[in-house]
């Protein structure tokens, strides 16, 4: 078939040109969305007057019969299918013949694939929020069998205060749930409907384009045909979503990996989801986690790469913008690889309550202990010194903050009396941050409850 638009071309494209101009290679997952928007678009048409009935009808028939094939995965790319939008407009012309010639009528490519993208995009949202709530899932099941389980807590890496296991799950529990957020609030701005927009200034043939965005489960049309068509910004922002995710998963992977050392011990992976080493017999590597912080870097990348092919670019559709999907796809599809494996990690994860009892110590009870103080009405400044001057003493001594003498305690205030003892117990001290939002096992229980009822919302925004 002839090309889309070769009326004013003699001579052919050169082969490496055609190489580079092709999208075929990639944009052939909008197929889905592209037939969508085409069979809307017959009913726009017909609805205008612009095709008959009987055109749009044959027309829609000849699409789902494209679509067919692409289910089916039987449709064959010809070498002159150069992107989505011709090769289904090549093989529905196959189909039903001279009458699909009247299906681009007011369209352009431009709106088109504006269009497809945002279809696309936001049934890929709707995708990853059903694998993020998964993980949340499987966090959620670490954390309910947790809620009492202590471990030390950091700041700098370096051992600050106890807290619960359970605590540490919900961390990353929130952490999605902004994720999830973020995603539905992209899904939003995709939720836009640029077509009608035609190359640039607007289509001429009167089309009902409220009727067509309801038609393609849009919420609203473009204001601006211009803006419309020239407009990445949502696979921008679900190229940012997807990169803090990212950072997020990596985050929680980098616990994970350090968790899981032989010198924490505090988990231990599920032989599903470790690798052994080709030479080490005695190695276990947590090599899904290690991925998922590896994965991140691409995930960013993305971002950058179509921040920086979009800055700069003039007003309206430039070429360049075809560059937007292949990192798309990119990070969807690392993600949608990533997730399930970090929640199969997760929820395979091994628990050593042992192991992070052990890596208490007393001195993370250096702070309860000016706490002690600060409920006898001494100032916390002072509290806080006088507590540091009890972690030196005992130092000094060669021995644990808790093996302190009365004497001890007596020599450094006498607002310290025997029951300081009392402090020096960690349960103690997690049931103590009894807050909203605090790691005490009666908070945490809040937290789920919290966290349940988060979940079962975003499920029935996602329906
Ligand atoms: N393959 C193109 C893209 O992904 C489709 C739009 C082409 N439009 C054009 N005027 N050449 O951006």
């Amino acid at each position: 078939m002839a090309k889309l638009w070769g009326g004013r071309f003699s001579a052919d494209m050169d082969a490496l040109m055609k190489q580079l101009n092709d999208s075929i290679r990639f944009d052939i997952r909008l197929w889905e969305a592209d037939i969508r928007g085409s069979i809307a678009y017959a009913g726009a048409l017909a609805g205008a007057g612009i095709i008959t009935r009987r055109e749009a009808a044959q027309l829609v028939k000849g699409l789902r019969a494209v679509q067919a094939e692409f289910a089916a995965g039987a449709f064959v790319v010809q070498p002159g299918d150069e992107d989505i939008h011709t090769a289904v407009e090549r093989r529905l012309k196959e189909i039903v013949g001279d009458v699909a010639g009247k299906l681009h009528t007011g369209r352009s490519r431009n709106d088109q694939v504006a269009t497809d993208m945002r279809l696309f995009c936001r049934q890929a949202i709707a995708y990853l929020n059903g694998l993020i709530a998964q993980l949340q899932g499987a966090l959620l099941g670490q954390a309910q069998a947790r809620v009492s389980t202590v471990m030390p807590g950091y700041t700098h890496l370096q051992r600050a205060q106890p807290i619960t296991f359970a605590h540490w799950c919900l961390a990353y529990f929130w952490m999605l749930a902004r994720d999830c957020e973020r995603l539905s609030d992209c899904d939003r701005r995709a939720g836009v409907m640029p077509l009608g927009s035609g190359a640039l200034a607007g289509n001429p043939f009167a089309i009902d384009r409220a009727a067509l965005a309801a038609a393609l489960g849009f919420e609203s049309v473009s204001q601006n045909s211009l803006d419309a068509v020239s407009d990445r910004d949502f696979v921008a922002e679900l190229l940012f979503d997807c990169a803090l995710l990212g950072v997020h998963l990596s985050r929680l992977a980098e616990d994970l990996v350090i968790y899981s050392s032989a010198e924490f011990g505090f988990v231990t992976f599920s032989d599903a989801y470790a690798t052994g080493s080709s030479l080490m017999p005695q190695k276990k590597n947590p090599d899904a986690v290690e991925l998922a912080r590896g994965k991140s870097g691409r995930l960013v990348g993305n971002l950058v790469s179509v921040l920086t092919m979009l800055k700069g670019l003039p007003m309206t559709y430039d070429k360049d913008m075809q560059e937007d999907k292949e990192p798309l796809f990119d990070s969807l599809d690392t993600l949608t690889l990533t997730l399930p494996v970090v929640a199969g990690a997760i929820s395979t994860l091994r628990v050593n309550p042992d192991r992070m009892w052990a890596a208490l110590d007393p001195a993370m009870l250096a702070t309860d202990v000016a706490e002690y103080l600060a409920r006898r009405g001494v100032p916390f400044r002072e509290a806080h010194h006088l507590a540091g001057r009890a972690v030196a003493l005992a130092e000094s001594k060669g021995a644990r903050l808790d093996e302190l003498s009365d004497a001890d305690w007596q020599s450094l205030s006498p607002h310290f009396g025997p029951d300081i003892r009392s402090v020096f117990d960690f349960a103690r001290s997690v049931a103590s941050r009894d807050v909203a939002g605090g790691t005490s096992p009666r908070a945490i229980r809040q937290q789920i409850v919290q966290a349940r009822a988060w979940l079962r919302k975003a499920g029935r925004r996602s329906r």
